[in-house]
């Protein structure tokens, strides 16, 4: 069988928290992603990144709009989807060790007990936890605990793999060793990820593509191609021309769509300014 190229299709996504009158978290959002690539979603603290990917994961069904994984609506938790979230201490069991923990989702989907070994065992080497397979989650630092999700994950062979800001708890020499972790194994693994961070760096960094979020509720601003290569390096790729452009554009869209409007005057400040550069370069 031919894998579809489009593997997540998100189509009027919105969700409403509290009823009708309640609060409006994320609103007609439009994206997909293919089969194979890692897609970022940039957005500020509060824009609502963690109910986008609630909805999508069917962790709840969304007010409006729908969800596709490879071509079927997701209704509940779809079972070849896996999620990654930030605070990795409350992830995992800490009563089972590093293989039990990932072995469990497994155990739930009724992979019999070679498998899940041999599964575990594969999914620990390539986040570099062999010697700590017998360890528990609290004898490993945040780093380490944050790898075994990511294992826990991949053992799963999800068809799609959600990550709500991942490495937003680990200090930022950790966080690079992840970032760079996980740009190596979704090229073995052949994943196909969508990660939200607040962290437009990250974004870059790690993305095949951007998509940039409103402030609350969100809606996609901008989709942006990241032309960076397959091979990315925590120093050269960041200071490189290319990179420093991206930054400054996907910050400069962050601004403007995220300063709110005065009352007078819808357009914003950055806008304005956008505008007045345009024209005074129009009469050059
Ligand atoms: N269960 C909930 N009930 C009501 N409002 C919520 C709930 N969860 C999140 N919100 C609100 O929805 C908005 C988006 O939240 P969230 O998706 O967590 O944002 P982000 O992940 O981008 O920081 C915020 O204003 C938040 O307060
Ligand atoms: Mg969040």
């Amino acid at each position: 069988m031919t894998e579809p190229k489009t593997m997540l299709d998100v189509s009027g996504l919105g969700h409403r928290y509290g009823g009708p009158n309640g609060h409006l978290a994320i609103d007609d959002l439009n994206f997909q992603v293919g089969t194979g690539e890692l897609a970022c979603i940039v957005g500020p603290s509060g824009c609502g990144k963690s109910t986008l990917l609630r909805s999508i994961s069917g962790l709840h069904r969304p007010t409006s709009g729908e969800v596709r994984l490879h071509g079927d609506l997701v209704r509940g938790v779809p079972s070849d989807l896996a999620v990654v979230f930030q605070d990795y201490s409350r992830s995992l069991f800490p009563w089972l060790s590093v293989r039990s923990n990932v072995e469990f989702p497994l155990r739930a989907r009724g992979v019999g007990k070679a498998e899940r070994r041999e599964r575990a065992d594969e999914v620990l080497e390539w986040v570099g936890l062999t010697g700590a397979a017998r360890k528990y989650p609290w004898q490993l630092s945040g780093g380490m605990q944050q790898r075994v999700s990511i294992a826990r994950a991949l053992a799963c062979r999800p068809a799609l793999l959600l990550m709500d800001e991942p490495f937003a708890s680990v200090d930022a020499q950790t966080r690079f060793e992840l970032e760079d972790l996980l740009l190596r194994v979704r090229t073995q693994f052949e994943s196909t990820v969508l990660l939200v961070t607040h962290d437009i760096d990250e974004s870059i960094y790690l993305g095949d593509r951007v998509f940039v979020l409103s402030k609350s509720p969100a809606s996609i601003v901008a989709d942006l191609e990241i032309p960076l290569g397959d091979e990315r390096d925590q120093i050269t790729t960041r200071e490189s021309e290319s990179f420093v452009h991206l930054r400054s554009e996907v910050a400069r869209l962050l601004r403007v769509r995220t300063a709110p409007a005065t009352p007078a005057d819808e357009q914003s400040a950055d806008e304005r300014s956008a505008d007045s550069r345009e024209k005074a370069n129009a009469h050059r």
